[in-house]
């Protein structure tokens, strides 16, 4: 797995050499189209025996049931997929491209560390997260991401990578979904594709126990780094492993590394989903383990204290956080079980989805989750396709560069650090056009 994005950045701000090329976005006068469910996965099959609705009381736990599943028509996991397949090329086709900004594909290693050479950060026409820490579009068309809970007091839970596979051993899930079950707790879980259909029924599991299904790219790659028709195959490669698995249709994804810029978003948005990123940031992956790092566990437990002391003394009273943490192997599911215990004594922990509000996180309607205070609305809510704003109402100009008194503590961290979102307007969402058509 790759996961050093830490490294040599060398960050040279040439104002002349970057065009930005997003002449196309500005052009409807009507309003940003409605972002639509996916047509092109209606003909998937979900597995049967999945959970058809969010649960209400006790949730399944223990040894998951032996499931077959037929990988085949799947490309090779953890593999950058072909764009040329067929059904690849259904989607590209389906998408209107007159609505993709296009910015310049970026350059990576293997290891997904990205060049900035060239590159504005300080104008950053292209609100890339990587080089600047941007999380509101400046695509008018596709809303701000959803980085960081609006809330003083409430922390974003996530968990990236999953499911984790069997040979994690004993650590593998159901370990987490389990513990989390014994918490009465809910996540918001990133899912690789490729792992997806490789535990398929610990999929199915975080689905029965309540978990929000988000999209985190079928081989983890920068997303940037890739031409538009393999964004397209990242993206629909872990949707149909998704779909098809659990029944479900995400309409949220986080970027690896978090590196999403308007051209990803705009791709990302087309195809139904909305950007999940992130404001706190554990460091957790980067711990010995497998696919891990050499990072000691006691930074990492350093950084909990931390956030934990800085809101029971008061400093941290300004907006909630969304925290990024894994469930990639031993290390960083035993790290996420001994603090969430502590977390919850300082903070009001919920799923990503629940502090933005958002009800149903999938196109099916029949999943309905708990906002705020965690009542579950009516159904259907209004809200479904709405991403509260993280940034301030006060401001439409760029990033608003504030110094958060919590540090982020990330070597994953945008390469022009201090840029804090800081949200003043509590749940504000951004509407952007008309609620989208369900079609399924
Ligand atoms: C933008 O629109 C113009 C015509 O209005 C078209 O020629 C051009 O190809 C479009 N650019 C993109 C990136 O789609
Ligand atoms: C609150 O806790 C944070 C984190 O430990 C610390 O940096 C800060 O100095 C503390 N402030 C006060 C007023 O105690
Ligand atoms: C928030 O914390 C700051 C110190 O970091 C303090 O000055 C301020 O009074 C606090 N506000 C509230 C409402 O507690
Ligand atoms: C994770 O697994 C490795 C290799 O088996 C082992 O050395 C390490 O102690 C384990 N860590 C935890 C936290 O269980
Ligand atoms: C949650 O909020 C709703 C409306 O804001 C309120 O009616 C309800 O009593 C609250 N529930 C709890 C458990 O606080
Ligand atoms: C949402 O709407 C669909 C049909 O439009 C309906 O089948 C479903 O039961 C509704 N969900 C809720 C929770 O009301
Ligand atoms: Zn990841």
């Amino acid at each position: 797995m790759f996961y050093s994005i830490t490294s040599t950045i060398t960050l040279i701000l040439s104002a002349a050499a970057f065009v930005s090329a997003q002449t196309n976005t500005t052009a409807t006068s009507s309003g940003p189209p409605a972002q639509v469910s996916p047509v092109w996965l209606s003909t998937v099959v979900p597995l049967s025996g999945n959970a058809k609705a969010y649960p209400s009381g006790t949730v399944p736990t223990g040894p998951l049931a032996a499931l077959t599943f037929s990988t085949a028509g799947y490309p090779e996991g953890w593999k950058s997929p072909p764009a040329t397949s067929a059904e690849v090329q259904a989607v590209v086709k389906a998408l209107d491209w007159t609505l993709v900004p296009n910015s310049a594909v970026r350059k990576a290693d293997s290891k997904g560390d990205l060049t900035f050479t060239g590159y504005n950060s300080e104008t950053d026409p292209d609100c890339w997260w990587s080089a600047s820490g941007c999380v509101k579009s400046k695509n008018p068309l596709v809303p701000a991401d959803a980085s960081a809970c609006p809330k003083a007091g409430d922390w974003g839970l996530t968990y990236d990578d999953g499911p984790l596979t069997a040979d994690a051993g004993e650590w593998a899930e159901p370990h987490l979904y389990d513990f989390l079950a014994q918490q009465n707790q809910k996540a918001g879980l990133f899912y690789i594709g490729s792992n997806v259909i490789a535990a398929p029924a610990a999929a199915q599991r975080a689905l029965a126990d309540g978990h929000t299904l988000c999209v985190h790219t079928w081989s983890h790659p920068a997303m940037t780094s890739l031409a538009n028709d393999n964004v397209v195959a990242e993206l629909y490669w872990t949707l149909k492993a998704i779909k098809e698995v659990t029944g479900v249709t995400s309409k949220c994804w986080r970027p690896p590394y978090g590196d999403v810029d308007d051209r990803v978003r705009a791709i990302a948005w087309q195809m139904g989903l909305t950007t999940v990123l992130w404001d706190l940031d554990t460091d957790d992956w980067n711990m010995p383990g497998d696919g891990g790092g050499n990072l000691s566990p006691e930074t990492v437990d350093g950084y909990f204290e931390g956030w934990i002391a800085a809101r029971q003394n008061g400093t941290d009273n300004k907006t909630g956080h969304m925290v990024l943490q894994h469930e990639l192997n031993n290390a960083t599911v035993s790290m996420a079980e001994k603090w969430l215990p502590k977390v919850k004594e300082a903070f009001n922990v919920v799923p990503w989805n629940q502090c933005f509000d958002i009800s149903e996180p999938y196109w099916e309607t029949n999943f309905v989750y708990p906002i705020g205070n965690g009542t579950i609305p009516a159904g259907n809510a209004t809200t479904s396709s709405a991403i509260p704003s993280s940034m301030p109402s006060s401001t439409d100009s760029a990033p608003v560069s504030e110094k958060s008194d919590i540090t982020s503590n990330s070597d994953v961290s945008p390469a022009s650090s201090a840029v804090h979102n800081l949200p003043v307007s509590g749940y504000a969402p951004v509407f952007l056009g008309t609620i989208a058509i369900l079609l399924m």
